[in-house]
């Protein structure tokens, strides 16, 4: 059976709209996270994964930015558990990998670490919080080809 979703990369620039509905939902109004820490100027020099149901409806994102930093993972509700974030997740790292980058890397909320487990990230350092979360950094790196 084929996914009921589609998974596209996008610019800040022709993705704004959608990519903020989801975030404005999942990580301000579900995680509270203050809208001065969720808009930190990031996005516009970012690569956005979008996705769409098949009604066209926007139900998940994530970024990459130009060093490699992976974030802003971001499914609905009602839409976790059906491998949305996994397509979000392999469309950026296909992204990382055809841009030559050697590795990746994640600040993982805690409860996501088995997520990120999935795609071979590893955990580095300390817990830490951040906006009132405990989070780990998490990195990836690729094997030569
Ligand atoms: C984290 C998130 C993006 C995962 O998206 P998702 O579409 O539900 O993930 P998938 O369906 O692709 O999950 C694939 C696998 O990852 C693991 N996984 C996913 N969510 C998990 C969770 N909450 N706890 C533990 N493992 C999880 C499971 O192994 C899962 O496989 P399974 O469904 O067969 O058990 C989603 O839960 C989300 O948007 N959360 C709120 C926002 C957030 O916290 N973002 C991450 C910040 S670091």
């Amino acid at each position: 059976m084929s996914t009921p979703f589609t998974v596209s990369l996008v610019s800040w620039h022709d993705g704004e709209p959608l990519l903020r509905a989801i975030r404005e939902a999942v990580f301000i109004r579900e995680q509270n996270v203050p809208e001065e820490l969720e808009w930190d100027g990031q996005d516009e020099g970012s690569r956005h994964a979008l996705v769409l149901s098949l009604n066209g409806d926007a139900i998940g994102c994530g970024r990459i930015l130009p060093n490699g930093h992976i974030g802003r993972m971001a499914v609905l509700p009602q839409w976790r558990k059906q491998k949305v974030g996994t397509a979000i997740m392999e469309a950026l790292l296909e992204e990382a990998r055809s841009r030559g980058y050697k590795q990746v890397d994640i600040d993982a909320q805690t409860f996501a670490i088995p997520f990120y487990h999935n795609f071979g990230f590893v955990e580095h350092g300390k817990e830490f919080m951040d906006a009132g979360m405990p989070h780990k950094k998490m990195k990836l790196k690729f094997s030569p080809p």
